[in-house]
């Protein structure tokens, strides 16, 4: 069971792997690839977690059924054979400082689960972090920045963003986003829930800081 949860969660980063050196443009996104490339998938690499299925197991399966995109197919079918074989928790404000104020939709509405990661990674990495990210319908993930350089592979359709508190923009699944070091950004989930590649390639055990900006 333990190898296998290994080879299921090792093809999906493969996966990942693939359509990022296929579909990255800018340098900055293609040094985040490289770094996650550096990751040792061995067994010998990995760390000590626990199984923990998601809770929000129906909805994320209901993202991944929403998921039509050709150049897709491959990481929805990893992800649909190792949903149950990660370990899944959710956000409920660790990644922001305390007293934030960050909402309860975003609150009970988030889940997450490290592929790669210094601790609840399957695979072991002092500073990267790369999992996948989901939030339900309706959300409205507020403007935040972080020390960490993000990258999102956007799976889902219907999703809008914002960066520098700008317009919002839809953004396609199967798009990929970069933010800079503390650039703003925030998310409007629409009526699908929304599932994600994402990675924090380092300064990933500095907090989020949220700006409290008007949606
Ligand atoms: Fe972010």
């Amino acid at each position: 069971m333990f190898k296998r949860n290994l080879r299921l969660t090792k093809n999906l980063i493969v996966e990942i792997i693939k359509y990022l050196e296929k579909n990255t443009t800018h340098l900055a996104e293609t040094k985040i690839l490289e770094l996650i490339k550096t990751t040792d998938l061995d067994k010998q690499n990995c760390n000590h977690w626990k199984l923990s299925p998601p809770l929000k197991h129906k909805s994320i399966q209901k993202a991944l059924s929403l998921i039509t995109t050709e150049d897709l197919q491959p990481i929805k079918k990893c992800i649909s054979l190792c949903l149950s074989h990660l370990m899944w928790g959710s956000d409920d404000g660790e990644f922001y400082e305390k007293n934030s104020g960050i909402s309860s939709d975003y609150i009970n509405g988030n889940m997450n689960a490290e592929l790669i990661g210094p601790s609840r990674g399957v695979f072991k990495n002092k500073q990267l972090r790369l999992g996948l990210f989901f939030l339900d319908p309706n959300i409205f993930y507020e403007d935040h920045k972080h020390a960490a350089p993000e990258l999102y592979l956007n799976l889902s359709e219907g999703t809008k963003w914002r960066f520098n508190s700008g317009n919002w923009m839809q953004k396609k699944s199967g798009s990929i986003i970069y933010n800079k070091p503390f650039r703003s950004h925030a998310m409007i989930v629409g009526a699908a829930p929304f599932l994600s590649v994402w990675c924090w390639p380092y300064n990933s055990d500095r907090k989020c800081i949220l700006l409290k900006n008007n949606l």
